[in-house]
This record gives C-alpha cells, structure tokens and sequence, in this order.
C-alpha cells in the first residue's frame, strides 16, 4: 500500500481494495510459519482455545478501534493520537519503533521462505531424509540466508521507495487465493497420510495441563501479531476508509480470513508432522521442514505444487512487511519532513543491519546475548510479548476513556445508517475488560518469563516514550 497516492486518493477504490489490502497485512508469516510452530511449542489444542479467544475477545474490537480512530481521525497512527491529544504521541511512536523492530528479523525468515521457493527446484525435494537437517544447516550458514534476507529486503524498498504498490497488489489478489487454495490441498493430503489421526487430536483435544502463564501470553501476542494490531498499522488503513464503509463488519471479515488461514495452516502440518514422526516442538523449522518433506513424496508434481507454496509465501509476507516498512517511512515523511526515498533508504538500512544481527544469532553469533536472548529473540519477544500489547492496551484506554462514546457511536454506525447492536458489549470490552485483561496476561507472562531483564528493559523504552512524548 501507499502513502503517498492515497494521501491524495480520498478513500480506498472498493470494497474488495480495502478488505485485500488489509488482509495482505494481516496474513503473513504470522500464520503460516509462526502459528503453526508456536501451536507445537505450547501444548496444541490448548494454546489454539486460548488464541480463538484472544482474537474473538480481544482482537476482533481492537481492531474495530482502530479502523475507528483512524477513519475518524483521517490520519496515521502518531498523527490520530496527536490530533487527539498530544500527551499521547507516544502510543503512536511506540507502533513506530514495534514495526521498525518486527523489521529486524520478519526479513530474516522472508529470506528464507524466498530461498526455499528456488531450492525447491534445486534438489531440496530430491533427498527427504535429509530435509530435516537442510534447514538447521542452512539458517545457521553464515553467509548464505544473509543474501536471501537482503534481496527479500530489497524487494520491499524498491516497492515502498517508489510508493507504487500496484503490482505487489495485484500479486496478491491473484497469490493469496492461491495459497488458500493450495492449503487445502495440503489439507487434503496431510489428513489422508498413516498416522494423521494422532496430528489432528493433537490440535483440536486440549490438554491443559502444559498451559501457563507464558502460554497465554503468547497466544495474546500471536493475536496481535497476526491480525497487524497494537502498532497502528490498521489506523492508518482506516484512515483511507469510506465513510460508507461498515465498520465492523470489514473488521469481522478481515479477522475471520486471517483465523481461517492460521487454522489451515495448522490443519495442514500437524497431520502430516505426526504421521511422519516428527517432532511437534520443534520451533521456526516446522514449515521449512514439514511442507518439504509432504511435497518430496510426490515426484516432479511435488516440485512444481513447492515453488508455487513457497513463492505464494513470500508473496503473503511481502504484503506484510511492506506494512510494515510503510508505517516507519509514513512516519518519518509526516512527522518529521523526511522525503520518501531517503525515509525508505534509511529506515531500511538499519533494519538490514539488525536483520544481519538476527540471521547471524542463528549461526556465529548464537553466543552472543542480549537481555538473555540472541539478536533474533531478542527483536521477536520484544515486540511481540511486550510492544503490541501493551500498544493494545494502550489503544483501549485511549479509545475507551479520551473519546467521546457518542462520537464513537457515530462513527460505527456510520451516523445512525447502519446498526451495530454489539456497540454497547464492545464499548464496555474496550473501555473495561480489555485493558484488565492485557494487563493481567502481561503481569502472568512476565512473571513467568526467564527473560526478566528484557522486560525492564522494554517497559523502560515505553516509559521513556512516554516521557518525551511531545518531541515525537
Ligand atoms: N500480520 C503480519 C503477519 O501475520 O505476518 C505481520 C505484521 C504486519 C504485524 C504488519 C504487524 C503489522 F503492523
């Protein structure tokens, strides 16, 4: 998407532009490679039940709000809060620095999913034994996933630089049915494998026992993660949204296809990994590894169906992270006059120095921590267990005490045009459960997490924020 037409474009050409773009940014990485491993590292089912709710409860209003605030507003994320009120600049910078962070390892893994598309013709399929293996040697090589991560990075700048979205949009129109489509396939094959029973009880029969703390607050986390809240992203899309436009049910369609693909992205796997015997814990491997190995069964077919997974993959992450990159560059040309081109160049050079860092604590670097955790971590739980929640929070309050109900009222109903009979649940969740419950799950999460000092450290960026909230 682009800032700069749409400055001038008043609202989004259709319905179907909008509904696309925004899913473009929700479904990413986030669900097909990050959903699916963190399902496996917390337990299964449980952490699925938790996520459902998360994103019913939590992430459904959230992101009403803001298409809301930024519909109301007119403006992107700092600019919306500011308009508001300035004290609270810092909310919106705090989107800023979560996307500008997200930017220091989504690159990483975009790199890969780019590198698998080309090897799957290369003879990544020819050996499945060693698939396995492959992926551990090749994301620790020190040189290699650094080249895949640069040209994944390069493809957002020339985008995001020239302000044309065009082509990347049209991709996406066409590759993201694409890989609905070949998800169900997968789907398909995964369930009709010996042994798919023992994944899909996996996923859908609960057990409770391994949940705490730290399991819900990384299903809050993924919620936010994957629907693109708690950082203003989806402010700034509804910004550009037609007053005609229904809220809430732009909303509800939006969260619904991006649960959906999480869900089949699951669907897709576990089946599969259990009925190859495979390890379900096994951490940001899990679709490098298992996809493969399913496609390996099935001859030169399974080649061709590869690449198309593969490149509809990185297509989907693309839409993401040029988001992503949109939100920093949007930031440094509305608030502080930079012009697009320089914005886009410098934004990115550093998120390609800390992508390096990243993709190197993989390999060389693993040694190297800090706050406890190498590069990669270090940027993942940071955003994710603490920026975009407390960014979540953050919105609910402000929406939920700083606005004016009835203005809210007006804005969802378009004016008394349409209903929204949830108006009053959503309000009270909002203004009162929300924040609560964000709280609580972060005060659980962080006091069962290892990373303690971390978590100073990030609540501190956020104070700090806050302080010099009016130089923002
Ligand atoms: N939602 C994207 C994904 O699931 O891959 C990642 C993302 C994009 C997060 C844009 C936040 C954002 F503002």
């Amino acid at each position: 998407m682009q800032q700069a037409e749409m400055v001038q474009r008043e609202n989004w050409r259709s319905r179907l532009g909008f509904i696309m773009a925004a899913a473009g940014s929700a479904i990413g990485l986030g669900n097909i490679w990050r959903f699916p491993y963190l399902t496996g590292m917390n337990g299964g089912g449980a952490f699925i039940v938790i996520y459902l709710m998360c994103v019913i409860f939590v992430g459904l209003s959230i992101m009403i709000a803001e298409f809301a605030v930024g519909r109301k507003t007119g403006l992107a994320a700092v600019g919306a809060y500011k308009a508001h009120n300035r004290s609270w600049s810092f909310a919106g910078a705090l989107g800023v620095l979560s996307g500008f962070f997200i930017m220091g390892f989504y690159p990483v893994v975009g790199g890969w999913s780019l590198a698998y598309m080309i090897k799957s013709v290369t003879g990544l399929l020819s050996v499945p034994e060693a698939i396995p293996d492959y992926f551990g040697a090749f994301i620790t090589a020190p040189t290699e996933p650094l080249i895949w991560m640069l040209l994944y990075l390069a493809i957002n700048v020339l985008i995001v630089a020239r302000g044309v979205a065009e082509g990347i949009e049209t991709a996406g129109k066409i590759l993201m049915p694409t890989l609905f489509a070949l998800l169900i396939f997968i789907i398909f094959r995964s369930v009709s494998l010996p042994g798919a029973g023992a994944g899909l009880r996996y996923l859908f029969v609960p057990d409770w026992s391994q949940v705490t703390g730290q399991t819900v607050l990384a299903a809050l986390g993924q919620a936010f993660f994957s629907l693109s809240l708690g950082m203003g992203c989806m402010i700034t899309y509804g910004s550009y949204l037609s007053k005609k436009e229904n809220i809430p049910s732009n909303a509800l369609t939006v969260v619904t296809m991006d649960t959906t693909a999480a869900i089949m992205a699951g669907l897709a796997m576990f089946p599969a990994l259990f009925s190859f015997g495979m390890e379900p814990a096994q951490g940001p491997g899990l679709v490098f590894v298992v996809i493969p190995s399913l496609f390996a069964q099935m001859g030169s077919m399974g080649v061709l169906l590869s690449v198309i997974f593969f490149g509809a993959l990185t297509i989907a992450a693309l839409t993401s992270s040029i988001s992503l990159l949109e939100v920093v560059v949007a930031y440094l040309m509305d608030e502080h006059k930079v012009e697009r081109r320089k914005a886009t160049f410098a934004a990115s050079t550093v998120m390609a120095i800390m992508c390096i860092l990243s993709s190197l604590s993989m390999g060389v670097l693993s040694g190297v921590q800090i706050f406890g955790v190498g590069f990669f971590d270090f940027f993942d739980i940071l955003t994710d267990k603490i920026f975009l929640a407390i960014g979540g929070m953050l919105l609910a309050i402000f929406v939920g005490w700083f606005m004016d109900k009835e203005e809210l009222r007006t804005e969802l109903t378009n004016d008394g045009t349409v209903t929204f009979s949830f108006f009053e649940l959503w309000y009270n969740l909002i203004k009162y459960v929300i924040p609560v419950a964000i709280a609580v799950v972060a005060a659980m999460g962080i006091a069962a997490i290892e990373q303690t000092s971390l978590m100073i450290f990030g609540l501190l960026v956020i104070v700090v924020l806050a302080i010099f909230s009016k130089k923002l």
